[in-house]
């Protein structure tokens, strides 16, 4: 299949690029290379040494012989040149990763708020509008999160994007309906990918677009099969607390003895999986693809299983005696909350999900141990504040850390 990966220079979207061209497909990774020049606007970079675009993708035709294009381009502000790309290449997939993913990140002031929403919501409609001035019956792949569901706690194991509601019409008989499930976003990342949701549905129903979104849990875990192959196809390990998800930041403090650092009381549960499932359920969801008909977004929860962000650092206190401070929590939710999700649909088309073992943990630690010598200790902690006066207390003492 000709797959366009919008995103696959990124930490999803390199392993997933590989692994698609791995399987058969012909790839074109498109991609600004924004996130690169993000980590100069933070001051920190990937804890694994990152080669650049151009020789990730010599070495990976060295090592199998498969070719994988580069087409930089920017999604949210080059919309013609986007529309002339799908009009030329005519891939029958685009795996959609191409976002601005951090909620920390979303939450630094309005600057950052402002360029959020700009990216996320431009360079998903800019990719939709396209296909549809273009005449091109791609399926689109988009990778969403779980965190448009919100976290409070609800006594139901959460359905796959949509709620089953059924209400009295004026006459008293029934009207039965699915609506999307409402949404509760924490930050304005995950705000973007609830606004995400309505474009789809309205490309779905008004213009026949093919399209699959898929929530998301945290990742965890930095290398895959593929890009085991070679050094040079390394791929990214983001530690520092705007893009580092927490269980790969809890890796590095406790590979640098420092202590894990749990917001508050560390009752929040949260939705995980293992970077090698993600490539595979991407796989999956581009391989289904003739399943998926205009009319209805096809939404799947694509979690390996849900944890509590205690339970976690417990397990490396267990494992590794590393110590646990809890510290304030920056960001504006629940202390403590369930979460029960449903998985039915990517396990119907065989996904296995890998779950979190200690013995899994020893890689992605050896990987930090390896190269705990670039790491910035005072860029682990999260520092973006979600509420603003808060954000104005906290600031003397940050700039101590
Ligand atoms: N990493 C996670 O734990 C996680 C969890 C749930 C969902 N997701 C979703 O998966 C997707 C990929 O996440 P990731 O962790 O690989 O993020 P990432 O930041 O590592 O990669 C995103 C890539 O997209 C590119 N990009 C961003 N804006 C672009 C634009 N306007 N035009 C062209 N390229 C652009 C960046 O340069 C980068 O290479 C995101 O949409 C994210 O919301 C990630």
């Amino acid at each position: 299949m000709r797959i366009a990966v919008l995103g696959g220079d990124g930490f999803c979207g390199w392993p997933v690029a590989l692994h698609l061209s791995r399987h058969g497909h012909d790839v074109t990774v498109v991609d600004s290379l924004v996130r690169r020049r993000t980590d100069d606007e933070l001051g920190v970079e990937s804890l694994t040494p990152v080669r650049p675009l151009p020789e990730r993708l010599a070495a990976w035709w060295e090592v199998t012989g498969l070719v994988v294009r580069h087409v930089r381009l920017d999604l949210a502000r080059e919309p013609e040149r986007l529309a002339a790309l799908l009009a030329a290449e005519r891939p029958e997939a685009v795996v959609h990763l191409a976002e601005q993913r951090a909620a920390p990140y979303s939450m630094r002031d309005a600057a950052h708020k402002r360029y959020t929403v700009d990216t996320n919501v431009n360079a998903t409609h800019n990719l939709l509008a396209a296909l549809v001035e273009v005449g091109l019956d791609a399926h689109v792949v988009h990778l969403g999160t779980m965190g448009v569901y919100g976290y409070e706690t609800a006594a139901v194991d959460l359905p796959e994007g949509y709620l089953h509601v059924s209400y009295p019409d004026r006459t008293g008989a029934s009207i039965e309906r699915d609506v999307l499930y409402p949404t509760r976003p924490g930050s304005v990342y995950h705000l973007t990918k609830s606004l995400d949701q309505l474009l789809f549905q309205f490309y779905a129903q008004n213009d026949g677009l093919r399209i699959t979104d898929l929530h998301q849990g945290i990742v965890w875990g930095t290398q895959t099969p593929e890009t085991r192959l070679d050094p040079r196809l390394v791929n990214r390990f983001d530690y520092d607390g705007d893009y580092g998800t927490v269980l790969n930041r809890f890796l590095v403090q406790a590979a640098l003895g420092l202590p894990l650092t749990v917001h508050g009381t560390g009752g929040q549960t949260r939705a995980f999986i293992n970077l090698e499932d993600t490539v595979r359920c991407v796989r999956l969801a581009v391989e289904s693809g003739d399943a998926v008909v205009g009319g209805r977004v096809r939404i799947m929860n694509q979690v390996a299983e849900t944890l509590r962000v205690r339970d976690l650092a417990a397990m490396l206190h267990r494992l590794l005696g590393a110590e646990v401070a809890h510290v304030p929590n920056p960001r504006a939710e629940a202390a403590e909350n369930e979460l029960e999700v449903r998985t039915d649909q990517l396990r119907d088309l065989g996904l296995e999900p890998i779950l979190l073992e200690e013995r899994l943990l020893e890689e992605s630690l050896e990987t930090a141990r390896r190269y705990a010598g670039r790491v910035d200790p005072a860029r682990v902690p999260a520092t973006a504040c979600w509420n603003a006066e808060r954000r104005a207390a906290a600031a003397p003492a940050e700039a101590g850390r």
